[in-house]
């Protein structure tokens, strides 16, 4: 089987999965010969693609993590909030997951718009099992692990749709009640003597950052026990991977780099590097471009390098990425986005939450910084560059407030933190300031840090890891976990 993306599916193909909605309805089955109508449908329930049969994949097998019928079990828990239901499939995800030979993540996950919490739960589930085993955890922790992550977001059914779905920018008062869904998915089995403590601690604490920037109770990585960090690594990840009506997903080579973009701010080292012993960078059953121009599929990652997987070409032939001979090739391009280049994709997420072009001011006396900056961020922003604090502060002086400043702090005159005082004492604090500097040092942090800075990140960063703090920021609540 091989996998295509929607835009490529046509009738006449046969999917390889059947493919459900939220309640376990088969929407379309396996091996039926698709026709408009069902292609129409899928399309409504906005899959993002399917895996199909075809001669080229023909001995390509993908198994789910876990069975379909596990899977809409853990569904219906989630959805009717049946916390005795959770504590039961918790046992049999990692019971079926430990039956594996293999724990490599190799199937893009298949789901509708319309299961949104509730597969992202599950998913949560299996993503926090494997890291789990990875991390060579008992199977009673696995099982307190797999129930935290099944339970982490049924807060979130007691919050309004309006602002849970809210496409644009959530208003600081929406963006409280959102981050009020781990505490009340805490509430929810505060009082249950018979679920463990590591659960409920998990459950509350999911969304804290190993920097202590996180929420509720912004504990750093001394205070976060294992299944905390472990669960919020798997609850970015599939929030990330996951398409919404207001967003394309990221490919999981997108989403291990803002996960490892994010190490020691966000993340533990130690399990996001566990982790992606487990995500395929190319996922089996893909089809892909080689740096010589040659099309293939993916026909299995060796677990070992997951850089270099094996293919087979389209003349049939089989190609081992990790072969001396084959060492100078790399594979440049998924071919199942081909159609897409980066900014039209940008583009189209920028359509899909019909929002205003935001405008950002960058201030940095670095000439490379202000290029590289005007580079990543001028296809989806308006930006204007400036050299100094004073500048900046001149500009504000004449200029409609920008939605978001990025702030370099080692700047000689006026340094970023002077600026920044000054800039927020002129805007009255309305404007978000992001630090982007390659000082580190804890004094900095923590002054940054005091001045409710919205965000910081030290050089050298990745540009797709910048670009999604900086759509945290605009968008209020971007975590769309
Ligand atoms: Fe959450």
């Amino acid at each position: 089987m091989r996998y295509v993306d929607m835009k490529h599916v046509t009738p006449g193909m046969r999917p390889a999965k059947t493919l459900f909605d939220s309640m376990g309805r088969v929407l379309v089955a396996s091996n039926v010969v698709l026709n408009e109508s069902a292609i129409q449908k899928l399309w409504e329930y906005g899959f993002d693609g399917i895996y199909i049969e075809d001669a080229l994949s023909e001995d390509i097998e993908i198994d789910y993590m876990i069975s379909p019928a596990l899977r809409s079990e853990g569904l219906s828990c989630v959805r009717e909030q049946n916390i005795d239901g959770c504590l039961n499939i918790a046992k049999k995800i990692v019971e079926e997951i430990l039956d594996r030979e293999t724990l490599m993540l190799d199937l893009t996950d298949l789901r509708s718009f319309d299961d949104y919490t509730y597969a992202h739960s599950v998913n949560v589930a299996v993503l926090c099992c494997v890291i789990g085993v990875g991390l060579e955890m008992e199977e009673s922790d696995l099982t307190k692990l797999v129930t935290a992550a099944l339970i982490h977001d049924l807060g979130k059914m007691l919050i309004s749709p309006e602002i849970l779905n809210k496409p644009g920018r959530l208003t600081p008062e929406e963006y409280e009640i959102m981050k009020s869904h781990a505490d009340l998915s805490y509430e929810l089995i505060r009082d249950r003597y018979d679920i463990p403590s590591q659960v409920k601690t998990a459950v509350r604490f999911h969304h804290e950052n190993v920097d202590g920037s996180g929420y509720p109770d912004g504990l750093d990585a001394s205070q976060q026990t294992i299944f905390i960090k472990i669960l919020h690594v798997a609850d970015v990840y599939d929030a990330l991977t996951s398409k919404r009506p207001y967003k394309e997903p990221y490919s999981p080579y997108e989403a291990c780099e803002y996960l490892m973009g994010g190490c020691s701010i966000m993340f533990d080292q130690h399990v996001v590097e566990t982790f992606l012993r487990f995500v395929p960078l190319h996922q089996k059953g893909t089809m892909v471009t080689l740096s010589d121009g040659r099309e293939g599929i993916i026909y299995e990652n060796s677990g070992f390098h997951n850089l270099r997987p094996i293919l087979r070409m389209l003349d049939g032939s089989m190609i081992d990425l990790m072969a001396s001979e084959y060492l100078n090739l790399t594979i440049i391009t998924s071919s199942s986005n081909i159609c897409f280049s980066p900014e039209e994709a940008e583009k189209d997420r920028e359509n899909m939450i019909h929002h205003k072009r935001y405008r950002i001011m960058v201030v940095d006396d670095m000439k490379t910084n202000l290029h590289m900056l005007r580079e990543i961020l001028e296809p989806i922003y308006d930006v204007a560059l400036l050299k100094s604090g004073a500048q900046a502060l001149l500009y504000l002086q004449k200029n409609e407030y920008p939605d978001l400043v990025l702030m370099d702090i080692d700047m000689p005159e006026m340094d970023g933190i002077e600026t920044t005082r000054r800039i927020q004492e002129m805007t009255n604090h309305e404007v978000p300031i992001l630090f982007v500097t390659a000082l580190c040092d804890k004094e900095t942090v923590l002054t940054c840090r005091s001045m409710n800075a919205a965000g910081y990140i030290v050089r050298p960063y990745k540009p797709v890891y910048i670009k999604s703090e900086i759509k945290r920021i605009l968008q209020g609540y971007s975590e769309v976990s």
